[in-house]
């Protein structure tokens, strides 16, 4: 494969195809196996990471890379080969999880900062040679209203550091995935998440082109156009496409090859039915695909409960999200297609 920054960032959103976020933290992938009631161990983590990478429809047809953590980008299946090696066997581009996590922002209560930009140049360096082609950087930006919660000041230092490690990224000869993710955890409305991603992203490219990042060489995470949670408002998946999109045109230059979207707390379906919706007002300047880490992987989780003779089950059941997901990826979804199963 083409080691060209352009060449990665064009293979991670090639038509039809999306990436598997896989990159929950220690503490997150626990209160998902919680969920399951499975203990959260090493080789239960391993496990249950195998049968994903394993899963040959999904993984060759669907899935153009994985965000891996630390732990996973190291570790070998049952059999001894690295994880790494079972990706790449299916065509698929290993990427790795970077940042160290939101932290409290000091003197600005409600807003974070993330993370994990000391010593990320020998990280980088060591995980270019474990394998990884790219890698993801994750802000959180939150939305209360009443607290003035994102204060600007909180915005700019997160899209510095977003800037910061694409640029160290792309001196690696890694695409950066830059995430400055907007939560859809609150109260507000639409609109509200429009005009504070629409902020952010125009800060972002700001900070991107100020560090002289190669545009053409990363690939943007960010949410969708969409109400808060506890707004109690569901949105038309027609409103979060045409207020996405509009919000696109005006903020992310065309140079950008992809915008992979995060799920961000939406159900399965409700994650695929936008993304559809999206690329059903196409043509668009960029490919717009998923990034999904819950809206993929709660089913086969489900299916898996930690159980051996659940594998196949729970292997169908990712293949199923994966192919909802790539035919939504071109504006060929359909309802329908979900009862089918
Ligand atoms: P979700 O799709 O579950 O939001 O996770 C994607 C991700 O990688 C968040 O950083």
């Amino acid at each position: 494969m083409s080691e060209r920054l352009e060449d990665i960032a064009a293979a991670m959103v090639a038509d039809g195809k999306g990436i598997l976020a896989a990159d929950e933290s220690s503490g997150t992938i626990k209160k998902r196996f919680d969920v399951i009631g499975v203990e959260s161990t090493e080789n239960n983590r391993r496990d249950y990471r195998e049968l994903m990478f394993r899963t040959q429809e999904a993984m060759t047809k669907y899935i153009s890379g994985v965000i891996l953590y630390d732990e996973t980008i190291r570790q070998k299946a049952a059999d001894g080969t690295p994880l790494v090696d079972i990706i790449r066997a299916a065509g698929a581009i290993p990427g790795i999880k970077v940042d160290a996590g939101a932290k409290p922002l000091a003197g600005f209560p409600g807003d974070t900062i993330t993370e994990g930009l000391d010593g990320l140049r020998e990280r980088l360096a060591e995980y270019h040679k474990l394998g990884a082609r790219f890698a993801k950087w994750r802000a959180v930006i939150d939305i209360n209203d009443e607290e003035g919660v994102p204060s600007g000041y909180a915005i700019d230092a997160n899209c510095h550091a977003l800037a910061r490690y694409a640029a160290l990224c792309q001196e690696a000869g890694i695409v950066p995935i830059v995430e400055p993710e907007v939560l859809m955890d609150g109260a507000h409305d639409i609109d509200t998440c429009y005009e504070v991603t629409k902020v952010t992203l125009l800060q972002l490219y700001a900070e991107l082109n100020a560090a002289d990042v190669v545009l053409e060489g990363t690939i943007l995470k960010p949410n969708m156009v969409i109400a808060g949670k506890k707004s109690g408002t569901k949105n038309a998946p027609e409103e979060v496409a045409e207020k996405t999109i509009r919000l696109f045109r005006e903020t992310v230059p065309s140079a950008v090859p992809g915008i992979a979207f995060l799920s961000g707390g939406q159900s399965d379906e409700e994650a695929t039915a936008n993304l559809n919706a999206i690329n059903a007002i196409g043509p668009h300047p960029w490919k717009l695909t998923f990034s999904y880490g819950r809206a993929l992987q709660a089913a086969p989780q489900k299916a898996w409960a930690g159980k051996v003779e659940n594998v196949a089950a729970a292997q169908a059941a990712f293949t199923h999200r994966a192919r909802m997901n790539s035919l939504a990826a071109l504006g060929k979804w359909e309802a329908e297609l979900e009862k089918a199963v």
